[in-house]
């Protein structure tokens, strides 16, 4: 007799308390996803350290388009698709660096483009004198950009709330620390390919009961009396923050992190803030850490990680930042390699319909509830139409 719970019958919990695992596989959830969240949400694309000077660019890419990120001769940060606007080539090629003389030139036909995207040359112009094809009346096609604390962050929809609305003014606050008292620069970047759903990754940082997993977080963050009262907060349009959780560093034989701390961050403090979709703070006292997400595929995922500090740190205090950072973080640290494991654990199962089901259900007064797993959901639902418990139940038009 099967029991009541396993991962192939359907939980007998409130629809809000469990996932149907096809959200993570179906290929045509993917599609909806990709046009109703990745490409209407903000998203994040780099910090403003990486592009500081005028005319350095940044190619990123934003659901499955490719975009030119400039620094303007003006100091504004702009964005293009980077699709020419004679036929369609790729304009910029390189995938960072500083334009030649403020300009991009397409290398098809040579039409070539400034700062601001606009067109400053059309080569042998004569052949369109009879045509409506002139140079001041081309460009290429711009994205909006808005910058919060130097993240920079682009939405390809037109028609999309500001930054700040979708944002709200707690999770602003929120990101004051670290991110919004200081300059910050980025130390460290680094791609990694996850063979898993973008979402299976984006739930490692909503949930605090998997901190079982980590060595470092059973040691010296979950075995403390004091852990079970972090506050954290649901916010609004699927965004979460946990408030600040005091770290033993020293019962694994780290170093305290109790000088030079991250602006506003208390000795030894940890703080997570995620937005939705896809972006990943993390601050450990002393250095902070962002990651944010491609997905490619329903089953393959693209991850950047950034390490941070601040701008004007000595090469001393640098050197302890990377440290720190590394050790937990980084290519080399403990906590991304067991992310990962546990993540393409779940998703081989899922691919192969050995599981169906995943449980939310925790509710406890304190930060292994799954509420913040569920409050994602809710927005996930309202913007793509879906019931993520239930792939055959009619999906309602999506907001998204
Ligand atoms: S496609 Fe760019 S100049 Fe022709
Ligand atoms: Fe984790």
């Amino acid at each position: 007799m099967p029991a009541e719970l396993d991962s192939r019958t359907r939980p007998q919990l409130p629809p809000t308390h469990y996932l149907d695992n096809r959200i993570y596989t179906d290929p045509a959830v993917f599609e909806a996803e990709k046009d109703s969240i990745l490409a209407r949400t903000w998203r994040f694309v780099c910090h403003a350290s990486e592009i500081p000077g005028p005319y350095d660019y940044r190619l990123v890419q934003v659901a499955g388009h490719e975009l030119v990120l400039v620094r303007g001769k003006d100091g504004e940060v702009r964005a293009f698709y980077n699709s020419c606007a004679h036929r369609g080539a790729r304009v910029v090629r390189n995938t960072a660096g500083t334009l030649e003389q403020g300009r991009m030139t397409c290398f098809y036909h040579l039409w070539s483009y400034d700062d601001e995207g606009r067109c400053t040359g059309i080569s042998r112009p004569a052949g369109y004198r009879d045509t409506s094809v002139r140079k001041e009346d081309t460009s290429l096609r711009p994205v909006r950009v808005e910058t919060l604390f130097g993240l920079v962050f682009v939405c390809l929809d037109d028609t999309a709330c500001p930054l700040h609305e979708f944002l709200g003014e707690a999770v602003i606050e929120a990101m004051r620390t670290p991110f919004g008292i200081a300059d910050l620069e980025v130390f460290h970047l680094h791609r990694t390919e996850i063979q898993a759903n973008w979402k299976l990754f984006v739930e490692t940082n909503y949930e605090g009961y998997h901190e079982l997993l980590h060595l470092l977080n059973r040691t010296t963050g979950v075995a403390q009396q004091e852990y079970q009262e972090r506050q954290w907060t649901n916010h609004q349009r699927g965004h979460v923050s946990f408030d600040h959780a005091r770290i033993s560093y020293g019962n694994l034989n780290y170093e305290q992190r109790e000088a030079n701390m991250m602006p506003g961050m208390k000795p030894n403090g940890h703080v997570v803030i995620n937005l939705f979709p896809d972006m990943l703070l993390n601050c450990r006292s002393t250095v902070a850490r962002i990651d944010s997400l491609m997905p490619l595929s329903p089953t393959r995922t693209l991850l950047e990680c950034r390490g941070l500090g601040l701008a004007d740190d000595t090469d001393t205090v640098r050197a302890m930042r990377v440290r720190h950072h590394n050790q937990v973080w980084g290519p080399t640290g403990i906590n991304l390699a067991e992310d990962m494991w546990a993540v393409q654990a779940q998703m081989r199962n899922m691919e192969n319909g050995s599981s169906r089901y995943s449980v939310i259900a925790r509710e406890e007064e304190g930060p292994m509830d799954d509420s913040s797993l569920r409050n994602f959901y809710a927005e996930w639902s309202r913007l793509t139409g879906y019931k993520p418990h239930d792939l055959n139940a009619e999906q309602t038009s999506g907001q998204g």
